[in-house]
């Protein structure tokens, strides 16, 4: 099995780890089957996502691709972090294995998981903005 340079570097040199004490949103992500769990911090001021953090208890995939997330999201839209798709960090990311997939899926779903409790803070339904979280299944 083959990871690029740039998911070792993530790996190895993750961005943004941490929490952020006044976040506008927290989301955390499990996929049930490997165990693994990812949390997700933004600051959001007037629609642009000021700052990301996260933790993640996982495998080195799921750190990477949650490193590369928060950086792809940080200084973006709602709408443009809500568009942030698995593949499109996968892509940043220079590619993934096929068995290392859904672990990018959770980092996508972290994303939405903080945004949906962004949402439901300022009293607005996410359902209709940010859609079902879904848990990874595959693995
Ligand atoms: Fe669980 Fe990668 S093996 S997220």
């Amino acid at each position: 099995m083959m990871y690029s340079e740039k998911v070792l570097d993530h790996f190895s040199n993750p961005r943004n780890v941490g929490e952020i004490e006044d976040a506008d949103g927290v989301g955390e992500i499990g996929n049930a089957k490997c165990g693994d769990i990812m949390k997700m911090y933004l600051k959001i001021d007037n629609g642009i996502i000021t700052d990301a953090k996260f933790k993640t208890f996982g495998c080195g995939a799921a750190v990477a691709t949650s490193s590369m997330a928060t950086e792809l999201i940080k200084g973006k839209s709602i709408d443009d972090a809500l568009k942030l798709t698995n593949d499109a960090v996968v892509e940043a990311l220079d590619g993934l294995p096929a068995v290392k997939i859904h672990c990018s899926v959770l980092a996508e779903q972290a994303v939405r998981s903080a945004l949906s409790d962004y949402y439901t803070r300022q009293g607005i339904d996410p359902l209709p903005i940010v859609g079902e979280i879904k848990e990874p299944e595959e693995h």
